[in-house]
């Protein structure tokens, strides 16, 4: 007994001294030093992997550490997601899942260092970017702004977060090094006072020593950076790094250079491929970074899950993300070792000082589970909750529901012919139903908001069934309202004078996503799938199974529609038939050994209600029809009558570039056409376009659409023409390799506008492929012709 106390002891003491605890001394500093960063006053290398807690179970947090110490990692870099700390106003949370302070711990005691990125706002494609959604009960509130509601809640927030770990700062002998103020705040607008308003915040709650930085983009970090903060930049894999820290050196030629996120990969939307990036470009850029004394976080070194309703969207338009996180990361969604992971650890291990990497922790094996036959259903329309009745159409926030489904029910007058339902707008995924029976969807993603109804008595029953998705988290649309968020209309033809009549006195049904509602619902024997119409049936779905062991598994979802899965009362995350993602990440430590149960709510109905766990997961099968091109079939840009407003030769290479015209022009239709390219290939890329007005700014560009683009890249999601107006410069419109030129873009800039400049961002990538070298521009008040 004695002797194994001495052992344990003993054990204590040696990992005491190995790992960097920092007992209480008072002399830990870190601070921004010249040119380099200075760890207790000796120059330091952040090599941080980016983790965010929430997105790992609970019990799989220390061996993540663990694999990103073994990868050759010294820090942890991390989020803290404001809505899920403070889900309802004043009701916080830092327990289980949510401990941060303990997160903490668990890197200090595996000798990781923290860099906390405590938002308010974090993106992330996270739900609405971490903000909470309540703040949108006040209509008028103005979010990542000095409006005195929103900080006031920000100050409130942050104080919780600073109680939970303002005791484990390097000074007071704890593992956080460094803490981030916003984030890339260029991306959303130019605000010093609230920003400055975030700074202040931060440090009164975590004292006057901390090392407060700000992170940003090359093109933009001047726009709000405060004389007092570190600057650090964001980029990802393929990036010309010296031009990338090219302008911070000018205005600092001291600043220590860090990539506070160098994206390893990318985060996947319903409806479009799979992301990834190759791993030589991610290693090439981190050896380039360490041979140059750059430190860097990289984003994501393990990606993680969106459970439940936590997953984003982007804007402009509406790509809401699915529910895996892997990010194309190093360690997995599930934690598992991929290629880029051994590659990287290969490539950090020569900068150890000399030092052996850590051994790679023990992965968690997954497992099988055979088919899981379901055999009880509680159908939508037979166990709605209580209703609650209002004349107009009101968002789902006006009820105080931040999340689920809501549906809209109200009675049609007699129509006696196919009329035109103009809902306004529905977010996110509208079905529409008459007395019962699909008429069919309005999906938000595609821009739908009219259907056409089939004739009908006085008095059918309209039901209009609206499923949110993630609120967008980046750019301005954050301010992101659910269920229908103006009104819905009917266009009655009256002898050939349309006729709009918006349609009022709604009954409505609030559908929290709430485990607790549907476990205590009516289920009953699966009958069938279908209804009497032969269509598929909105329901709970339950079954239960049994296990003798417990491990990591994926279930599959293909057979199903659409929803949200609960297993053991954990939410499990979105289900979405289109792809890419169609398993669900199951740890196996939510799993029980016994009699287990899992629940999904298809709003669409499932076309099997079976469901197996498989040891790999599915997260790359789109079931849709191949993406759409921006041209239709036998359309051809027919620019020989047309006079260019004014033509030229961009400079080569990378960053933003500037045409002036001679004197303003007016037009609705703008065309850039490419006549060939600096680097003699055949390719067009563009990452960004902005055109400028009288004065000057940056014209608005959420009204606008692609009309034309003669080729581009569907199969990648983010080469296709509508990236060059999606405000990251990381996306770009690519022909494919082997069209040659001119190639031509036309945007419909959604009504005339007077414009007087172009400014245009060739892809990122290190030399910019693809960059236009001889130009012509068109604008013109009516379409082209094709
Ligand atoms: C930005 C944000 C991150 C994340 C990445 C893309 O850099 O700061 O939160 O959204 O983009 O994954
Ligand atoms: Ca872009």
């Amino acid at each position: 007994m004695r002797k194994k106390l001495f052992l344990a002891l003993a054990l204590l003491f040696c990992l005491s001294v190995a790992m960097p605890t920092h007992a209480q001394n008072t002399s830990n500093s870190f601070v921004a030093g010249k040119g380099t960063f200075l760890l207790n006053g000796e120059p330091f290398i952040v090599k941080a992997a980016e983790l965010h807690y929430p997105r790992i179970p609970r019990p799989y947090w220390e061996q993540r550490i663990k694999l990103c110490k073994a990868l050759g990692m010294n820090t942890i870099c991390l989020y803290v997601f404001w809505n899920a700390h403070e889900q309802q106003p004043g009701q916080y949370n830092f327990t289980g899942q949510y401990d941060l302070a303990e997160f903490c711990r668990l890197c200090q005691a595996n000798g990781m260092y923290v860099i906390l990125r405590p938002g308010p706002y974090v993106c992330a494609e996270w739900e609405m970017g971490g903000l909470p959604w309540w703040l949108l009960k006040n209509k008028d509130v103005r979010l990542r702004e000095d409006d005195p509601y929103f900080i006031e809640r920000v100050a409130l927030f942050e104080e919780q977060v600073a109680n939970q770990v303002n005791a484990l700062t390097i000074q007071k002998g704890g593992p956080i090094i460094m803490v981030q103020v916003e984030n890339e705040y260029g991306s959303y607008g130019e605000n010093k006072t609230y920003v400055s308003q975030i700074r202040d915040i931060v440090r009164q709650h975590f004292g006057e020593d901390i090392t407060l930085f700000q992170c940003d983009w090359a093109s933009n970090f001047t726009l709000n950076g405060l004389d007092d903060l570190v600057w650090t930049m964001n980029f990802g894999t393929g990036s010309n790094i010296d031009q990338q820290f090219a302008r911070l050196k000018e205005l600092r030629p001291d600043s220590p250079l860090m990539c506070s996120e160098f994206w390893s990969g990318w985060f996947d939307k319903w409806g479009a491929n799979h992301e990834t990036r190759p791993a030589a470009d991610m290693i090439a850029g981190i050896d380039e970074m360490l041979s140059k004394g750059i430190s860097f976080s990289l984003y994501m070194t393990h990606g993680g899950t969106n459970w439940g309703h936590w997953a984003g969207a982007n804007s402009p338009g509406f790509a809401p993300d699915v529910t895996s996180y892997d990010y194309d990361a190093p360690i997995s969604e599930s934690g598992q070792t991929t290629p880029k992971y051994w590659e990287l650890r290969k490539t950090l291990a020569k900068y150890n000082n000399g030092k052996k990497l850590p051994k790679v922790p023990a992965l968690i094996k997954s497992m099988h589970i055979p088919q899981i036959k379901f055999t009880e259903v509680a159908p939508l329309f037979s166990n709605l909750p209580q209703s609650v009745e209002s004349n107009r159409i009101r968002t789902m926030e006006e009820y105080d529901q931040g999340f689920g489904s809501i549906l809209y029910r109200t009675t049609l007058p007699e129509l006696n012919k196919q009329t035109v339902l103009t809902v306004d707008e529905a977010h996110d995924y509208a079905q529409i139903f008459i007395d019962g029976i699909y008429i069919g969807k309005l999906d938000r993603r595609n821009g739908e908001k009219q259907l056409t109804l089939p004739p009908c008595k006085k008095g059918a029953q309209l039901d209009i069934l609206v499923e949110a998705m993630g609120r967008i988290n980046f750019g301005r649309a954050i301010k992101d309202f659910k269920g229908i968020t103006q009104k819905v209309s009917i266009t009655i033809d009256n002898d050939g004078f349309p006729f709009v009549c918006d349609l009022k006195k709604w009954e409505v049904f609030n559908l929290h996503d709430k485990y607790e509602w549907y476990k205590n619902l009516n289920f009953e024997p699966i009958k069938s799938l279908t209804d009497n119409n032969g269509q598929r049936i909105p329901g709970i779905y339950r079954a239960t199974f049994n296990l003798k062991k417990v491990g990591d598994t994926f279930l599959n979802f293909e057979t199903w529609g659409k929803g949200l899965v609960y297993v053991n009362g954990h939410a499990m995350g979105r289900i979405w038939e289109i792809g890419p993602q169609q398993t669900l990440y199951m740890p196996g430590c939510w799993l029980k050994k016994g009699e287990n149960e899992i629940i999904v709510f298809d709003i669409v109905g499932p076309k099997q209600a079976v469901c197996e766990g498989l040891k790999e997961p599915i997260i790359d099968k789109l079931q849709m029809p191949k993406p759409k091109t921006h041209r239709n079939e036998n359309e051809n840009l027919d620019l020989s009558q047309e006079i260019p407003i004014i033509s030229g030769q961009f400079e080569a290479g990378n960053g933003w570039k500037e045409v002036k015209f001679e004197k303003p022009v007016t037009g609705r239709y703008f065309c850039l056409e490419a006549l060939n390219a600096h680097d003699n290939q055949d390719r067009t890329c563009i990452a960004e376009l902005y055109l400028l007005d009288k004065e000057g700014e940056r014209l608005s560009r959420e009204p606008w659409t692609i009309r034309y683009a003669d080729n581009e890249d569907v199969n990648n999601n983010n080469r296709t023409a509508d990236k060059v107006f999606d405000l990251q410069e990381s996306t770009f419109w690519a022909t494919l390799k082997g069209v040659p030129h001119p190639h031509a873009i036309v945007i419909d800039l959604g009504s005339e506008q007077t414009i007087t400049a172009l400014q245009y961002l060739p892809r990122m990538s290190a030399n910019a492929p693809g960059d236009i070298k001889d130009y012509r521009i068109y604008l013109k008040k009516e379409d082209f012709n094709y």
